[in-house]
């Protein structure tokens, strides 16, 4: 279990974390990736942690996987590789270092584990969780199997690696409808998303999508009257939803995609005006390479993405603490539907 105050005790004896104006200044070629969003006196506190992660990861051959929800510090300040579930399962696949330190939440180290087993994966808060991992355990889909005889098991990756195990492959955001689509049968269970599910079936009627009922904690909140009232006040704003949202909130919207998707969206489109209907970061995190966007409209935060901080990736590679650690007989099961997924997304790739 992590002690924060044992652990800010030995990081201050250990670094040199002290706050510096004149460090932030000189590592400016950083702080420009995030200088529209973290002013110079808040980059100054994070400057020091930078520089020792960065310094450790060499010294101890890691490389930090970093979801598209972490804060600008890390996402531009340490992370070697940045992307979606997807990117970051096929990134794993190729990662040489011995060591991944994955700046996520947990399913997404253990799909790295699971990917890349001979590495060490550490992931700097094992209490970095997901509602949606959570919602289901193998028995779900045992129950689901029971309800929907012969029917496909398409499972998202943010479960656990037990559920992966249980299902016949798993999807993402960004390949979702392209995964049920490319299913055998006429009805196909997804868990354990259920507005993921809904979305997927609205753009696959032609099969009959039947679901688990999780949702995501940040994704679920928002409504479509939120999105109508936001665009009668802002008629040219460019109102981008991930597909994890209710269908209605993504049918008010004009486009819907994975975190990269919308990233790719964003960049493409260049509106004027642009409100990302997903968790804060993702807004922070592309702002100052996009200075013509204004990023509008209100976001919610994914408490678990938000335990992952630079004080806990330091002390994860000072300590090489949390070790993700998945059963090899349920890693090579689950394996299998990940793989598949990887392979079956590829290969129908538009
Ligand atoms: P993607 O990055 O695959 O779109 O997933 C979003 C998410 O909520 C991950 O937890
Ligand atoms: Fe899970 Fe939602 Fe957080 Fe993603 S944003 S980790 S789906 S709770």
């Amino acid at each position: 279990m992590l002690d924060l105050t044992e652990m800010r005790a030995t990081l201050a004896e250990s670094y040199d974390l002290a706050p510096s104006i004149e460090l932030a200044e000189e590592m400016h070629e950083i702080h420009e990736k995030m200088d529209r969003v973290i002013p110079l006196p808040d980059f100054a506190r994070y400057a020091p942690y930078i520089r020792a992660i960065n310094k450790l990861k060499r010294e101890k051959n890691a490389v930090i996987l970093a979801h598209n929800y972490m804060t600008p510090e890390i996402y531009h300040g340490v992370a070697d590789v940045v992307g979606d579930s997807l990117q970051l399962a096929i990134e794993a696949t190729k990662v040489e270092a011995q060591t991944i330190v994955q700046c996520g939440v947990h399913f997404m180290a253990e799909t790295s584990k699971i990917l890349n087993p001979s590495k060490t994966v550490l992931i700097p808060d094992m209490k970095a969780g997901c509602s949606l991992a959570e919602s289901i355990t193998a028995d779900g889909i045992a129950e689901m199997r029971a309800k929907y005889p012969g029917a496909p098991v398409v499972s998202y990756v943010n479960t656990t690696a037990e559920v992966k195990a249980a299902s016949d492959i798993c999807c993402t955001s960004s390949n979702a409808a392209q995964i049920v689509r490319a299913m055998d049968s006429d009805t196909v269970i997804m868990t354990p998303d259920q507005y993921l599910a809904q979305n997927v079936a609205n753009e696959v009627p032609e099969k009959n999508v039947v679901w688990w009922e999780g949702s995501c904690i940040v994704h679920e909140q928002y409504t479509a009257k939120d999105i109508n009232d936001f665009r009668a006040m802002h008629p040219n704003t460019r109102i981008i939803a991930h597909p994890e949202c209710p269908p209605d909130v993504v049918a008010a919207s004009d486009f819907s995609g994975s975190t990269s998707g919308i990233i790719n969206y964003v960049e493409t489109n260049k509106p004027k005006e642009a409100m990302l209907v997903t968790e804060c970061s993702m807004a922070s995190n592309i702002a100052d390479a996009l200075p013509e966007v204004d990023f509008v409209g209100p976001c919610n935060m994914c408490p678990y993405m938000k335990k992952i901080t630079l004080e806990k990736i330091l002390w994860s590679l000072h300590t090489g603490t949390e070790e993700v650690i998945v059963d090899p007989e349920i890693a090579a099961k689950a394996r299998i539907a990940v793989e598949r997924m990887i392979e079956l997304s590829q290969a129908t790739a538009k």
